[in-house]
């Protein structure tokens, strides 16, 4: 390596920075220039991360709930601070426009943030035992107590936020973290190690080890990691949980979203921009993402027609013009899998409304209508700027279609009757259901995961911290109430 050439970005081992055994090239999805690279650590850093996280378990679930409150607000606000430079490492390595790199690093700020007020309120409870004859005088005092460390997988399409969402409430609750991000997106992992690095965190509370998938399966079998929180594709994310199964394994998987678009819906020039947007914001890379529409026959005529013009309306090409909303897909390999499944589909008898086309990593915004319900566009995750609308007679239909899926993330259903809002909340098989929007409505601070194929547990800072930790009970005996 000559003296020009910059050093990998170090990889974090038990907070501090190392190079690793080898460096791993990362490269702009829209082109495929190297952005940078970074230090991929050998089994010998990995082994000391690892002890780290172990010998330091006991001891960081002892911190005062302010100094890890505190340690949380600092990466919250270095976050803000650095926000313009870490949205630009968000787009060179994952390739999502600047507009919406610059909403996840806001997104970013808020979960830590959240996790430092959680840190403070994050308390237990009393239960008063007299309720039956042999609890008098009795009174449980319950207390979260982490499990141990967690090893964090984190995914591409939110290569900052997702992290963050795992790193924030394990810190949060005094349980060490190891974070393995996606091989194509390391670099806002290695970013955030480099705040933590400035907070008063206990060394091996943290590491961030930018390991390929296969280096992972020490990780996952390693007993010292009693914890896996994993989002990504559905076949790992079952994998791993076969690979641990005596471990505590939360998931965060695909889906196939739908929003449902009711007959009392008069807005449907909102109802087809907030689709449009939301089945390509990040080129239909978020679990969220909106893919199946369904709509009722009643406003069908007249939706259909605005969605597809609001969809052709969408700008496709270089995430760094300001003018693009849809960017390219995180590689070739997919862009050629969503084309291929747009071409079945269409070869299936679907009518191509707009899109289809691909050019490189990028494919064109699309709709298809009248898809065969066997096809993979309409079973499966397409992760791709890819909406499949289908018209339907009533309200049960649309719940029916909607449910038709081994996934369940989130669903949208565009109505204001307050009836068929509660039927919607008692009849869609999944964790999520938005009212008056898209599923791909995402806060924060509310719990958020999966049912049937989409996962298990849920994220969403309290929530994450609860699953992070298991009650623990003492017994107070003689308590006078
Ligand atoms: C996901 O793709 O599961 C995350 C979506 C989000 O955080 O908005």
């Amino acid at each position: 390596m000559d003296a020009f050439t910059p050093q990998p970005r170090p990889c974090w081992i038990a907070g501090r920075p190392e190079q690793g055994e080898q460096a791993l090239p990362v490269r702009h999805p829209f082109d495929g220039t190297e952005v940078a690279s970074v230090a991929v650590p050998g089994p010998e850093q990995i082994e000391r991360a690892v002890a780290a996280a172990a010998a330091v378990a006991k001891e960081f679930r002892r911190t005062p709930a302010h100094e890890r409150a505190t340690a949380l607000m600092h990466v919250s606000d270095a976050l803000r601070e650095r926000a313009e430079e870490i949205a630009e490492t968000i787009t060179a390595e994952n390739g999502k426009p600047l507009k919406w790199a610059e909403i996840e690093v806001s997104r970013a700020v808020n979960t830590f943030r959240f996790a430092a007020e959680e840190a403070r309120r994050f308390t237990g409870g009393l239960q008063r035992l007299d309720t039956d004859p042999n609890g008098v005088g009795r009174m449980a005092l319950i207390r979260h107590v982490p499990r141990g460390p967690v090893l964090a997988v984190a995914p591409f399409n939110f290569p900052l936020n997702l992290v963050a969402h795992k790193v924030a409430p394990a810190l949060a609750v005094g349980a060490p973290v190891i974070v393995k991000p996606a091989s194509a997106t390391p670099l806002s992992a290695l970013l955030l190690g480099e705040i933590l690095a400035e907070t008063d965190l206990p060394a091996g509370a943290f590491s961030v080890l930018p390991v390929p998938g296969k280096a992972m399966d020490v990780l996952v079998r390693d007993p010292r990691l009693p914890v896996i929180s994993f989002t990504g594709s559905t076949s790992v994310g079952w994998s791993l949980m076969d690979a641990a199964p005596r471990k505590h394994v939360v998931m965060e998987l695909g889906s196939n979203s739908a929003a449902i678009v009711c007959r009392d819906w008069t807005d449907l020039d909102h109802a087809a921009a907030r689709i449009a947007t939301f089945g390509n914001y990040q080129a239909g890379q978020s679990c969220i993402a909106v893919q199946r529409v369904i709509v009722d026959a009643s406003v069908a005529a007249d939706f259909v027609p605005k969605l597809v013009s609001a969809v052709s309306a969408l700008r496709t090409g270089d995430p760094h013009d300001p003018e693009v909303e849809v960017g390219p897909l995180i590689d070739e390999d997919n862009a050629r899998r969503v084309e291929d499944w747009i071409n079945a589909a269409v070869d299936g008898g679907a009518a191509l409304l707009t899109g289809g086309k691909r050019t490189g990593t990028s494919i064109e915004p699309t709709v298809l209508r009248d898809v065969p319900f066997d096809s993979q566009v309409w079973r499966d995750e397409v992760f791709g700027p890819v909406l499949v609308v289908s018209v339907v007679s009533d309200v049960a239909e649309a719940f029916e279609q909607a449910n038709d899926t081994d996934y369940g993330l989130q669903a949208g259903v565009f109505t204001r009757d307050v009836q068929v809002a509660f039927d919607a909340a008692a009849s869609l098989e999944v964790g999520g259901v938005i009212i008056g929007d898209v599923p791909s409505y995402r806060a924060d601070q509310m719990p958020y995961g999966g049912v049937k194929g989409s996962g298990t547990g849920r994220e969403g800072v309290r929530s994450a911290m609860e699953d992070f930790t298991e009650e623990r009970v003492t017994v107070l005996t003689g308590i006078q109430l």
